[in-house]
């Protein structure tokens, strides 16, 4: 176990305090602050904890059990620094409920990918353990999301999420400022396709990788929102509003399995 914060101190990224959780031990990580109010209220009665930084937090009530929805900004080294905090305050298990480009056909928009593990094309997750150390997902968590998505009737799919620092080169678009993608990323979508991977996104791996070097439980669930084997672009709002009543129903199921008392 790792130092935990006296329960009034206000930890100075996240701007919340142990007491404001009562004793949650469950945490919704949404990269996007504007996801968190509708997520909490997906669960059931929520209210505000506060906002600092790309940091929004909510607390709800999932059927007697509080549960901690905190933003974490887009990217590594913000997922980082929330989940050595939220760590410190006594959060024990993390979920990862993001947006999501696929890369193989079967995978449409609107779908859900539960992430089981992610490649490490991201840096900070280096500073936690060397390159050849596996970003892996917690497996009692990952089958809580999968049996979620069953009951809440949702098309998911299971695979490994390519987890990049950046959303054009690394991810191989070419609609960015300059067109250029620099050679290492040539190709790499292709690559990563024909080994199987199934999405891109941006967290998934730091989040494995760091809550795995604490010895806490992290799992990732994703609502697909661009479709890369037709296009580069992001999917309009309906296809938002799609993949996130997705995610919202299967983390809910999946909360309800895992807090069952
Ligand atoms: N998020 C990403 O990182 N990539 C996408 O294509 C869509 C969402």
């Amino acid at each position: 176990m790792g130092k935990l914060a006296k329960k009034n101190e206000i930890l100075y990224h996240i701007g919340i305090s142990a007491n404001m959780l009562k004793g949650a031990k469950y945490a919704l990580l949404p990269g996007d602050p504007g996801r968190v109010e509708a997520l909490a209220k997906a669960l059931g009665p929520a209210e505000f904890l506060g906002s600092h930084r790309e940091y929004t937090s909510w607390l709800a009530d999932l059927e007697g059990n509080p549960i901690l929805i905190c933003s974490t900004g887009m990217g590594g080294p913000s997922v980082a620094i929330g989940v050595e905090e939220l760590a410190r305050l006594g959060i024990t298990h993390f979920i990862r409920v993001g947006t999501t480009g696929s890369i193989q056909e079967k995978v449409n928009l609107g779908d859900v990918v539960i992430n089981n593990a992610a490649v490490r094309l991201e840096g900070t997750s280096g500073h936690y353990a060397p390159i050849e150390f596996p970003a892996v997902a917690d497996l009692q968590l990952t089958n809580a999301l999968v049996e979620g998505a069953k009951k809440a009737k949702v098309k998911y799919h299971v695979g490994i999420s390519i987890s990049s620092d950046t959303f054009w080169p690394g991810q191989e678009r070419y609609d960015s400022f300059t067109g250029y993608v620099p050679r290492r990323f040539q190709g790499s979508c292709a690559e990563w396709q024909q080994l199987g991977a199934t999405n891109y996104e941006m967290e998934a791996a730091t989040l494995f990788i760091v809550a795995q070097s604490f010895g806490l439980a992290a799992a990732c669930v994703c609502g697909v929102v661009a479709k890369r084997t037709k296009s580069e672009k992001v999917a309009p709002k309906s296809v938002y509003k799609k993949a996130s009543a997705a995610f919202e129903a299967t983390v809910k199921e999946a909360l309800l399995s895992v807090t069952k008392k």
